[in-house]
């Protein structure tokens, strides 16, 4: 059995766990964020790009980071901090394979849990979260490739040959799995809660027991159910609404029939045709 090395693990972008760290929307967090957003090249040209894109109709009048942050928000700025650093640690993942199962489902599941919390009357800043609760869920998927991307692959081919979880496969050949690499990951770096619940136990909610208060873990269920319905609609490997896991978290987040039906038939052509999503799909 292969040893989880810690040590192999990609760097975090600086930018990025600053961010994650940073309080609230108060002054000097606006502050903090600009100081910390300049320093990144990548995240400052993705930032101004975003508020002068057509979304925000301001043609191309953005000039500073100020302004940007000043228009699009502190947590929206946030969340486009971390797509786009998770960009840069995804980026070792150059196979299809990868670019199909880890980033892109990563993507549509921040954007889902981004939705799935709107449509549920989550606060804004709730919302934002899911968002970058949905982009860091897998994150044990890039660790694993990193740690050994011949034997990762060789997981990803196994899992979907033999229809079965990417968990399963992943034990299989690594000894353990992308949860736990995840979890381990999110210790190394400092990151605060929920992401540590969300990398360490997104996939099986029953065997793990996490079935605490609705509003204290509200952000752990979005990303987690978005992670389904992400799946279900093809951004991902064998989705199962009626596993144990979607039941227990559709009761947690009080999603009825109507809503289910509006997240897997009514909201993707919705998707196609919104701004913010054409942008990320510009990532992949
Ligand atoms: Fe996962
Ligand atoms: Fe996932």
């Amino acid at each position: 059995m292969i040893r989880l090395n810690i040590e192999k693990m990609p760097v975090l972008p600086q930018v990025m766990s600053g961010i994650l760290r940073l309080g609230d929307d108060n002054d000097t967090s606006f502050s903090d964020l600009e100081k910390l957003i300049q320093a990144d090249m990548t995240v400052s040209t993705m930032i101004l790009k975003v508020a002068n894109s057509p979304l925000y109709a301001r043609n191309g009048s953005i000039k500073s980071l100020k302004q940007a942050i000043a228009l699009l928000g502190f947590k929206l700025v946030r969340s486009m901090v971390v797509l786009a650093s998770t960009k840069s640690i995804f980026a070792d993942g150059k196979y299809e394979k990868f670019r199909k199962y880890v980033w892109k489902h990563s993507i549509v599941t921040a954007i889902l849990a981004k939705a799935v919390g709107q449509r549920k009357g989550s606060n804004r800043n709730i919302q934002e979260e899911a968002f970058v609760g949905g982009l860091l869920h897998d994150i044990g998927k890039v660790i694993l490739n990193a740690h050994d991307r011949k034997l990762f692959i060789e997981a990803m081919n196994l899992s979907l040959e033999k229809e079965i979880s990417f968990v399963e496969a992943e034990q299989k050949l690594f000894g353990f799995d992308h949860q736990m690499a995840g979890k381990a990951a999110v210790q190394k770096w400092n990151l605060p809660y929920p992401f540590d619940i969300i990398a360490g136990s997104h996939e099986n909610l029953a065997a793990n027991s996490i079935n605490g208060d609705v509003k204290e873990n509200e952000v752990f269920y979005l990303a987690a159910y978005a992670n389904h319905i992400s799946k279900l609609l093809g951004y991902g490997h064998k989705g199962d609404i009626f596993s144990e896991d979607a039941a227990i978290l559709e009761s947690k987040l009080n999603i009825t029939a109507e809503d289910r039906k509006f997240f897997l038939q009514e909201l993707p052509p919705q998707l196609k045709q919104d701004e913010f999503f054409k942008f990320c799909v510009t990532l992949v």
